[in-house]
């Protein structure tokens, strides 16, 4: 497990870069879609950029739930300096157990930290546990066929290695914050062929891969050449599933 405690307020910095505000944000604001009035599970929000992201466009409820102490400890500042009613806890969401169920759940970042199917099963039970049937999960994800030079991406803010990852291979994601230390998080390879099996063993769609776009105000203002390695080779990806009812 990556010690995400350690890295928590770099990881805050680098929320900053174009590459999370005008292509990870913009992709995931599609893939949400109108969530007014909706309650949303947003499993490992880190520092709570989505979940307010959820409550600022409307979301009636949200629960935000991450395994790092540290990562809610920020969250948590944010909120008791600027409360949107956000309920955050620490928990592991291979097994987070609430006694509701959500108009959607959201994973930025998540599922890529299971080591292995199995771990990839656990966190989709939970996932499908808290939906309501037909209801929809939406995540973010290091894109598990990615097929261009991770170190080739640096000038966007964020390196990958290695670049021929098997399944269960180690995946470290290196992020260039800015004005702030570099610094890595540790993730595992899984196939395409283990998601769809996690998803559907949990009673869950097969995951539709949703590709990441670039805002167009940011694709005008660097031109697309700056964009265009990226986008030929995104190394993260949309995901969209839902509950089988
Ligand atoms: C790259 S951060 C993303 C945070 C947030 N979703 C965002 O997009 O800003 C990945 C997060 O996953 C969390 N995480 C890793 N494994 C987890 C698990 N098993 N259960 C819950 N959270 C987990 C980490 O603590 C970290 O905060």
């Amino acid at each position: 497990m990556a010690d995400f405690d350690a890295v928590a307020q770099r990881y805050q910095s680098f929320l900053q870069l174009p590459v999370c505000r005008d292509v990870e944000t913009y992709s995931f604001e599609k893939l949400a879609g109108d969530c007014r009035g909706l309650s949303i599970l947003d499993l490992a929000c880190g520092e709570g950029y989505y979940s307010r992201f959820f409550r600022q466009h409307g979301a009636a409820r949200v629960i935000g739930v991450d395994i790092s102490a540290e990562m809610i400890r920020l969250a948590a500042a944010q909120e008791h300096s600027d409360p949107l009613g956000i309920d955050y806890r620490v928990g592991d969401a291979c097994d987070v157990k609430l006694k509701e169920r959500f108009d959607i759940v959201s994973g930025a970042w998540l599922l890529q930290n299971a080591r292995d199917s199995e771990g990839l099963r656990a966190m989709c039970m939970t996932i499908a546990q808290h939906l309501k049937p037909e209801d929809v999960f939406i995540g973010l994800n290091i894109n598990p066929t990615f097929s261009g030079d991770g170190m080739a991406l640096a000038k966007y803010g964020h390196t990958f290695r290695p670049n021929d990852a098997k399944e269960g291979d180690a995946l470290y994601s290196r992020f260039y914050p800015p004005a702030a230390e570099p610094f890595e998080m540790l993730t595992y390879q899984k196939s395409l062929a283990s998601y769809a099996w996690a998803f559907e063993q949990a009673g869950l769609t097969s995951p539709e891969w949703v590709p990441v776009s670039v805002r167009p105000e940011r694709l005008a203002q660097d031109g697309a050449d700056f964009w265009a390695y990226f986008l030929q080779h995104p190394p993260i990806t949309g995901l969209r599933s839902r509950a089988m009812s």
